[in-house]
């Protein structure tokens, strides 16, 4: 695969204010329960994604949409404070996504995402001036498609590799994957993507053939409650999920994974050893709540 990485990485996704909410348990409809830790962190796939890359020691600008309200405000500064570029939009309102930790690994999230917090046409003319200087673009499909498909083909163009995380379905889509290099979805994607359901290894590399032959390097899926199945057109690498007692918060796992097996590719490691890497980096991603990550420690393993 033709990646190679000293230039800048481009993430495009969401930013938002992330409220997390350590408790002992769910309250039952009408009850109540004490919370035992409240934090608050600069949270959304694209954030949290950035954040990862610039851990792994990348050059990082994140396209994003931001409130006019002071949460923003907050959230821009932080996002300069973890040595981010950001491109952002301001306009409405930020999002809220709140996330509630429970006992052993399970969580609710409620995830306020206004409209307007979503990427638009007109957005993308503020990172023209950044492309030439991007060697990867990370795209969250959560943002609508013209606007991603936009992006990724004139990141194509200029020999950018593209890598999606995300489902994507319907018109476009199909155009969409033929730009990207890297995809990778867990399993509830990867049937949108595919329209293959995956219980298991098997259905997942069923799923993944057909990705590739639709155009990707490397495709990484995940099989529920088991592990990760990454492919690509040479071999593939099973990584299974760590033990239950280590899953704090699953919340951003999969998006650590994805920076985890982008920048292994980038910096030019074999696929196995850069799945190993993606699975690493998810499996520390469950052990603390809340879904930013912290992948300082594997940024050595990039060589
Ligand atoms: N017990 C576990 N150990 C390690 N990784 C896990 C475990 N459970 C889930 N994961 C990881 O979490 C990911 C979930 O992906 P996804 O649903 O996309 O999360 P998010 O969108 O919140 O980042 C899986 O791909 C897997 O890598
Ligand atoms: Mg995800």
């Amino acid at each position: 695969m033709q990646m190679q990485g000293d230039g800048l990485v481009l993430v495009a996704g969401q930013v938002a204010r992330d409220l997390v909410l350590l408790t002992e348990g769910f309250p039952a409809d009408g009850g109540s329960t004490r919370v035992g830790e409240r934090r608050e962190l600069l949270g959304g796939k694209g954030a949290n994604q950035a954040v990862g890359w610039r851990q792994l020691g990348a050059e990082v600008a994140l396209l994003a949409v931001i409130g006019t309200d002071r949460e923003g405000d907050d959230l821009l500064g932080q996002l300069e404070a973890d040595g981010i570029r950001p491109v952002v939009a301001r306009r409405g309102t930020t999002g809220l996504l709140t996330d509630i930790v429970g006992p052993g690994g399970s969580r609710r999230l409620f995830e306020r995402v206004p409209e307007e917090s979503l990427l638009r046409p007109g957005d993308l003319a503020a990172v023209e001036h950044l492309l030439p200087e991007v060697d990867t673009l990370c795209l969250q499909l959560q943002q609508p498609l013209p606007v991603l498909f936009d992006l990724a083909r004139r990141a194509h163009d200029l020999g950018i590799a593209v890598a999606l995380d995300g489902g994507v379905s319907g018109p476009g889509a199909d155009e969409l994957l033929a730009l990207a290099s890297i995809v990778r979805a867990d399993a509830v994607e990867a049937e949108q993507l595919t329209g293959f359901g995956i219980a298991s290894p098997a259905d997942a590399r069923a799923a993944a053939k057909t990705l590739l032959d639709r155009g990707a390097d490397v495709v990484a899926l995940t099989v529920g409650g088991e592990g990760d199945l990454v492919v690509w057109p040479g071999g593939e690498r099973f990584v299974a999920f760590g033990t239950d007692e280590t899953v704090v918060d699953p919340t951003g796992a999969g998006d650590a994974f994805s920076v985890g097996l982008v920048a292994g590719l980038r910096a030019g490691l074999a696929p196995e050893d850069a799945a190993s890497l993606a699975a690493d980096a998810a499996r520390s991603t469950v052990a603390r709540p809340g879904g930013r990550p912290d992948l300082t420690a594997l940024r050595e393993r990039l060589g």
